[in-house]
């Protein structure tokens, strides 16, 4: 068998240089490049992927990955299929129709377009050495945002049905002396809690089977550091994360030569899945970013890319919200609603979001024990149904949300009477409830009407509706379909996922203006799949401030601030029972997309009125907040009691810092942060604002500093207590 090498250097004898670097195939960003190699016939190399790289003639005869002498068979293939001598998990494994379980994929051709100024694709086909199926690896190259998706089609003309057991979005081959990656474990009220961990021989896997509300005990968003833990602003570091609001699986596997493959995709538990001839597979996309300056830079990409890409709206201003759920619960009327309409304008809060309850006669929503399904207005608690409510909040400057969630359905409901055969269920196997409801069964076109119907008719409720909060708040457990064929129950998984993205897709045709948040009982479905037809999300039910700062800054590590809904709730906290000062609550919600969610009536008049100014001075910052590139200080995972981060405006002009203390340290002791992201050489006002009497005591407060002497001397912050903050406002002169 001849070495890549040899092949390589057979090659060089009959080609001209332009000819030799004919198999080269180069997906660039403007700081990133990917470079394939793929010679016709043979298997499609990974040369490299780092920092931009323009000398790329000698990967020819310089190798970067592999060894010079390693055989062909275990050389870096970028998407190997289980077949021929590659003994690691393979990217892709397949049955033919003729029962053979092995394939051997090589290059067949490729093609490159640039979309649009800053989009180029890229499509690479692989073919079977000896089937007619190919598989076509999509690459679209983001240049100024430094992202490279990925995703794969696997179709086929063999004669019968071929079954697809396992097919991977991305293969990555790393090489360094250590891998170290970041994921983010957690639960309800307990999400993205970051984990970093030194990959030692063997398969690390990250993966989800809850079907669709698969972020909740881990997200399918990863970095891995090279030869270091990951640092802030240097290292290289690697970041993915996968488009799919369904069953994922990242594995990681350190094999005996060093090398780390990188493998993420759909989840093929249970999954396999058949096609027939001429029928074809996608995969969703795997999101790749790279930076050779550490996690700040991985942020930066990824928070550029959502905000231009993969957010509804990504570069609007979001409004202040003051959500009903933490202050009425289910226990409300038309007049309880307008009292907390009347305390949200003002404050001079600019939407109100009517949260579960509102539905349902026959089973009224007044628990979470019966209603969902039913989505008509409950008459006895809002006589004057919906449109009243909204045209009152317009009638006080504010816009006017809903909450919905429209794939569940309560036992304790007219649906689940009505349409027994829509409820997700495994053959005759009991239903198991969780929260009280099921869930309705997305593969079913019917049902996908039927909830497309359940937004459609809400909108027709009042055109003054402007903001829908989509909850999700159960996951698949005995799957299966009663619409989906005996030998297609397997295609549940992602035939669901793509019966939601197909009710997304509508909803965003009809209503594009419309806001909607994703929540999923928190943060269970934050993935960049999902939150390409969204405006934000609601990061966690766990409203308490003190936890609030460990999920934000994970969360925010991929996802943008303008996107992370936090709402200042009442103290003593809801879900811990912890009592947080009203300034410190604030503090940690204006770091995302600022709410309220309490009753404001039991707020008393000096609260009422730091709530006031606390809500100008966001309103005032938020641009700093929302559209600015986010620089973290210090970790709340580092333990020492002290955390911070800060947002600059693009041109470096103005800043906004955020800084807290999470414990009592000791009466001497300030905390000294040095700041990033601000231009050396220019000068800016500093102030302290959102203090509680409205004026500060702090010596810094009202001077001018250098960039430079910013950044490099640092300031010290008189914020020793436990769970004190204080918010800097910097200002260009
Ligand atoms: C979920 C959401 C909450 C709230 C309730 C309503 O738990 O995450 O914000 O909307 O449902 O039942």
């Amino acid at each position: 068998m001849l070495t890549r090498r040899k092949i390589l250097a057979a090659a060089a004898i009959v080609c001209t240089s332009a000819a030799i670097n004919a198999g080269q195939i180069k997906v660039e960003t403007a700081d990133i490049s990917l470079i394939l190699d793929g010679e016709p016939g043979g298997k499609l190399d990974l040369c490299y992927f780092g920092e931009k790289l323009d000398d790329t003639a000698e990967f020819e005869y310089a190798w970067h990955i592999t060894q010079p002498d390693t055989p062909e068979e275990y050389g870096t293939q970028l998407y190997p299929a289980y077949g021929g001598r590659f003994f690691l998990n393979p990217a892709l494994k397949i049955t033919h129709a003729d029962g053979v379980m092995t394939t051997e994929l090589v290059y067949q051709s490729h093609g490159q377009r640039a979309i649009d100024a800053n989009r180029t694709e890229t499509i690479v086909t692989l073919r079977d050495k000896l089937y007619d199926a190919t598989v076509d690896l999509r690459f679209v190259a983001y240049n100024t945002e430094n992202v490279i998706t990925q995703e794969v089609t696997f179709g086929h003309n063999e004669p019968g049905e071929v079954t697809i057991e396992n097919i991977a979005s991305s293969y990555l081959t790393l090489k360094a002396s250590n891998y170290y990656l970041t994921h983010f474990h957690g639960t309800w009220a307990r999400e993205m809690q970051l984990v970093e961990e030194c990959l030692t021989p063997g398969v690390k896997v990250i993966e989800s089977k809850k079907g669709m509300r698969t972020t909740q005990s881990d997200n399918s968003a990863f970095m891995v550091s090279l030869n270091a833990p990951a640092q802030e602003y240097s290292g290289e570091v690697y970041a993915g994360a996968l488009a799919w609001t369904g069953n994922y699986k990242m594995s990681f596997e350190l094999d005996e030569a060093g090398l780390l493959h990188i493998i993420g995709g759909i989840n093929p538990f249970a999954s396999e899945i058949k096609l027939g001839a001429g029928e074809d597979f996608t995969t969703p996309a795997m999101v790749l970013t790279y930076s050779n300056q550490g996690r700040s830079s991985i942020s930066h990409n990824l928070h550029d890319w959502t905000r231009r890409y993969n957010l509804a709206h990504g570069n609007e201003e979001r409004p202040i919200v003051l959500n009903s759920w933490e202050g009425a619960y289910f226990t409300y009327d038309e007049n309880v609603i307008k009292r907390m309409i009347d305390d949200a304008a003002e404050f001079g809060v600019e939407m109100f979001v009517l949260d579960d309850g509102w539905f349902g006669n026959k089973f009224p929503r007044n628990g979470d024990n019966a209603g969902l399904g039913d989505w008509q207005v409950n008459k006895k608690k809002l006589p004057h149904g919906i449109g009243a409510l909204a045209d009152y909040a317009v009638s006080k400057g504010l816009k006017f949300g809903i909450w919905i969630e429209p794939e569940m359905v309560n036992p304790d409901s007219e649906l689940a009477h009505k349409h027994p055969e829509w409820i997700v269920r495994s053959g005759n196997r009991d239903l198991l409830p969780m929260r009280n409801q099921q869930l309705l069964d997305l593969t079913n076109p019917e049902v996908q009407d039927f909830v497309f119907g359940v937004f459609d008719g809400i909108m027709s409720m009042s055109p003054n509706i402007s903001y829908v909060k989509w909850d999700a708040n159960r996951h698949v457990d005995n799957a299966g379909s009663t619409y989906l064929a005996a030998d297609r129950q397997s295609h549940f998984w992602y035939e669901y996922i793509k019966g939601l993205y197909s009710v997304y897709e509508r909803i965003r045709q009809k209503y594009p203006d419309v806001e909607i948040q994703l929540c999923s009982a928190g943060g269970g479905r934050i993935d960049f799949g999902a939150l390409k037809y969204h405006d934000e999300f609601w990061t966690s039910d766990n409203t308490n401030a003190l936890d609030r700062l460990s999920i934000q800054y994970s969360t925010n590590l991929f996802f943008p601030a303008i996107a992370t809904a936090a709402h200042v709730s009442t103290s003593p906290n809801h879900q811990t029972g912890m009592m947080l000062p009203l300034k410190f609550r604030f503090d940690v919600a204006m770091t995302g997309r600022l709410g309220m969610e309490l009753q404001p009536s039991q707020l008393n008049g000096e609260e009422k009125e730091f709530a006031s100014r606390a809500v100008v001075l966001y309103k005032q910052l938020r641009p700093v907040i929302q559209l600015g590139d986010l620089y973290r200080l210090d970790s709340p995972y580092d333990n020492d009691g002290w955390c911070a981060n800060m947002y600059v405006t693009k041109n470096r002009g103005e800043a906004v810092v955020f800084a807290f203390s999470t414990t009592y340290h000791n009466r001497t002791q300030s905390y000294s942060i040095k700041l990033h992201g601000l231009d050396p050489d220019k000068h800016y006002l500093l102030e302290e604002v959102n203090t509680i009497s409205g004026n500060s005591n702090y010596v810094g407060s009202g001077k001018v500093y250098s960039g430079e002497f910013l950044m490099k001397a640092g300031l010290l912050l008189p914020i020793g207590g436990a769970y004190t903050s204080m918010v800097l406002h910097l200002v260009e002169q």
